[in-house]
């Protein structure tokens, strides 16, 4: 589904349920997903009236445009979440760690961007189409996945339904934006000082150089040699899918790409694999993702056709012609939107939905 037609969906669908408008706020407002965040919420009516948005101290002042109005940055420090419905929080693990308990404690429910209470199991990890069951009246705070993880499991689970999957193997070509908005910025700054000279600027003591090159994740390594990012899309598979013996192997990599990620992903099955044709029909058939799958064009996903869409593009459909058993595809999704804030918003509007139907 086009993200409007997902959005008009989910308006839809509130507007029946939620009488009241929902007073929301963004903790990391002006960061990349808090924009986005802010964007969604700007096209949803449910949130019609107050949404709070928080941010460091050197933000606080700055005002943002919202429905014809003008809102103030507030700094994170001086938060109060008393009244809020919805807190989505997109500033970081440890201003999470710090500030979520506050914002349960006032009352709101947390969808957290962020990794602080993922593998925690009091907190429900969830992507909407897969798991989003999990989230009852009485959540108060829900995980939203490593955007690498959601990405994949949007792609498989077309796949899952047609059988037991024994093995996952993936390689990410991952987008700046899962750096952050500083990120970002630092790869349109390489990539226009790289043409007008072509050298690379004073290099950052994060990561590589960035313009026309690409490089593996920029996390640390631990002793297995497997990177941050790695661990987590393997840890947090596992858990939305409920399958702790997943066997997977993961390499993350960074590619200059401003805000989609692709993934090539092979799929093993315990038994036989799916006929390619099942595979395309249960893709096709499967909420939020979209099969774009031409060979006669050579027409595949993109991160440049990602960008903006709320569904996870797959295609490049193939056998695994080293093993009988497996399945080859590549998949692109905005790391942005469905690896971030628009998961954040679908989860949110579960809680909603659910706490009014109670209500009712
Ligand atoms: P700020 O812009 O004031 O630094 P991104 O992931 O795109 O880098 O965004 C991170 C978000 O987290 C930004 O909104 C950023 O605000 C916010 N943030 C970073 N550090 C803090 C902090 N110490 N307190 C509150 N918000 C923070």
């Amino acid at each position: 589904m086009h993200l409007q037609a997902q959005i008009l969906h989910n308006s839809k669908m509130s507007f029946e349920t939620a009488a009241h408008s929902v007073t929301a706020a963004i903790v990391g407002a002006t960061g990349a997903v808090g924009q986005e965040l802010l964007k969604l919420l700007e096209s949803d009516p449910q949130y019609r009236d107050e949404v709070r948005l928080y941010a460091s101290a050197r933000s606080a002042g700055k005002k943002v445009g919202f429905r014809g109005r003008q809102l103030v940055i507030q700094d994170l420090a001086s938060a109060d979440f008393s009244g809020c419905d919805v807190a989505f929080f997109s500033a970081g693990a440890s201003r999470s760690r710090e500030y979520v308990p506050l914002a349960v404690k006032q009352g709101a429910f947390v969808a957290d961007n962020s990794s602080a209470f993922r593998m925690d199991p009091e907190v429900p990890l969830v992507v909407p189409e897969i798991n989003g069951d999990l989230i009852k009246p009485s959540t108060t705070i829900v995980g939203v996945p490593n955007c690498s993880a959601i990405i994949l499991l949007m792609a498989i689970e077309p796949l899952r339904q047609l059988g037991t999957i024994g093995r996952v193997i993936v390689s990410t070509y991952q987008s700046a934006s899962g750096g952050g908005a500083s990120m970002m910025r630092r790869l349109i700054e390489e990539t226009e000082h790289f043409l007008k000279d072509q050298t690379h600027p004073v290099p950052n003591d994060q990561y590589p150089p960035y313009a026309f090159n690409l490089f593996s994740h920029n996390t640390p390594i631990d002793s297995t040699g497997a990177n941050e990012e790695e661990a987590k899309v393997i840890q947090e598979s596992r858990k939305i899918l409920g399958e702790p013996n997943l066997k997977m192997n993961v390499t993350c990599v960074r590619v200059p790409v401003l805000r989609a990620h692709t993934e090539s992903i092979t799929v093993e099955f315990a038994g036989e694999a799916p006929s390619l044709d099942l595979i395309r029909r249960s893709i096709e058939g499967f909420d939020g993702v979209q099969l774009v799958d031409d060979r006669a064009r050579n027409h595949f996903p993109t991160p440049r056709m990602a960008s903006g869409q709320g569904d996870v593009l797959v295609g490049r459909i193939r056998q695994d012609p080293s093993h009988p058993g497996a399945v080859s595809l590549l998949a692109s999704g905005d790391q942005l939107l469905k690896g971030a804030a628009l998961t954040a918003v679908q989860i949110a509007d579960l809680s909603l939905k659910c706490k009014t139907f109670v209500n009712h």
